[in-house]
């Protein structure tokens, strides 16, 4: 009977041991991020594939003492290819980032090429994966990453993630320091895309509703635009790395517990969403709890004020045009 109990009990809960998999970990993003992954118990290999320095991050982490293993690859030797097999979880930080004056679509030729054939990799080596897309402009990378499984026959919706949880981890910070609150008290659901625009932050839903006119438009804007407060004060070296860095943690933290059975995960997040389907809006943010399938339940966007339903109105005019162009480049460029 006891051991019966005690048997059920074990199989029920899920595995703690993965392999998490960083594309690009050498960048910017890439090292604090496959820092971040190194501290967390849950992953005990930890991959780290480069163009450059993707065996110098790893053996310079491999010293820290947590449980896990770390190991490096390149370009040479199939490293992309040895770097993927068996991965729970990929990230995708590969690509180049923003300078003074550009928007994420002006990242759009360089990284998405790059994005398509990591995807085809990941496709072929580590077809059950969960994907996670930090690489911009997110709105399109994530369609193309989508476009590139279907092709190869192992697209599930359900592990499928476009990163944008900097944006709530902004909206957290940007709210607390309108209303002198603690930030880690602050939550703020996002929902939409990746970019200007196609950001919004449901302040409606929060103990701060009723922030005056201008105070409330000042807040979302820089919600929105947080990113080129970055850029601007890297002055051409780059975007966000080290909140980045932070967000995408928390995003495969969260992914993670999700895989491993723990209940109650929710994070908001880019996907493809049954939400706005039948509007032609493939693929949309909104919270989203997370299980050991993936995806578990996407939540819908539940009561907004007027102003909240005009930003995601925009949004979908703008994303359906950034989703479009994701999808035609993998058409054009298979
Ligand atoms: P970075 O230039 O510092 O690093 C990019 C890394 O990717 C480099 O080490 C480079 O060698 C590597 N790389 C390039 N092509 C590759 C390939 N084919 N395979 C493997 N690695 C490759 O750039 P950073 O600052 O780390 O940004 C990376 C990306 O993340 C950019 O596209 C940026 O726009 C995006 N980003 C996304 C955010 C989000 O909220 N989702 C926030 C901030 C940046």
């Amino acid at each position: 009977m006891f051991s019966q109990i005690s048997t059920r009990q074990f199989s029920s809960s899920a595995r703690n041991a993965y392999k998490v998999t960083v594309l690009g970990a050498a960048g910017g993003i890439g090292q604090p991020l496959s820092l971040l992954m190194k501290l967390n118990p849950k992953v005990t290999q930890l991959s780290l594939y480069d163009l450059r320095l993707g065996k110098g991050v790893a053996t310079d982490l491999s010293h820290i003492p947590t449980n896990s293993t770390v190991t490096g690859y390149g370009p040479e030797n199939d490293g992309l290819a040895t770097a993927l097999k068996g991965s729970d979880v990929v990230l995708i930080p590969a690509g180049v980032p923003r300078k003074p004056g550009m928007t994420r679509d002006d990242l759009f030729n360089t990284n998405a090429s790059i994005v398509r054939d990591l995807a085809k990799a990941a496709a072929e080596n580590c077809p059950n994966a969960s994907l996670l897309i930090i690489s911009n402009p997110v709105n399109s990378t994530v369609p193309i990453v989508s476009e590139v499984l279907k092709s190869k026959g192992v697209y599930n919706p359900k592990k499928l993630f476009g990163v944008t949880t900097l944006d709530v981890l902004r909206s957290s910070r940007f709210l607390s320091e309108v209303v002198g609150t603690n930030p880690a008290n602050e939550t703020v659901t996002v929902v939409g895309g990746h970019s200007g625009v196609t950001i919004v932050p449901l302040l409606s839903q929060t103990k701060h509703k009723d922030l005056p006119k201008e105070q409330y438009d000042a807040l979302v804007h820089r919600i929105q635009f947080g990113g080129d407060e970055v850029v601007q004060a890297k002055d051409g070296a780059g975007s966000a790395t080290l909140s980045m860095a932070q967000a995408g943690a928390r995003m495969a933290g969260s992914v993670l517990k999700g895989l491993a059975g723990e209940a109650d995960i929710t994070e908001p997040t880019f996907i493809d969403s049954p939400l706005f389907k039948s509007e032609g809006v493939e693929f949309f943010s909104s919270r989203v709890t997370l299980g050991p399938e993936g995806v578990k339940e996407v939540h819908p966007l539940g009561t907004l004020s007027s102003v909240e339903e005009e930003m995601v109105a925009t949004a979908k005019e703008t994303l359906k045009k950034n989703i479009q162009k994701g999808i035609d480049f993998v058409k054009a460029n298979p």
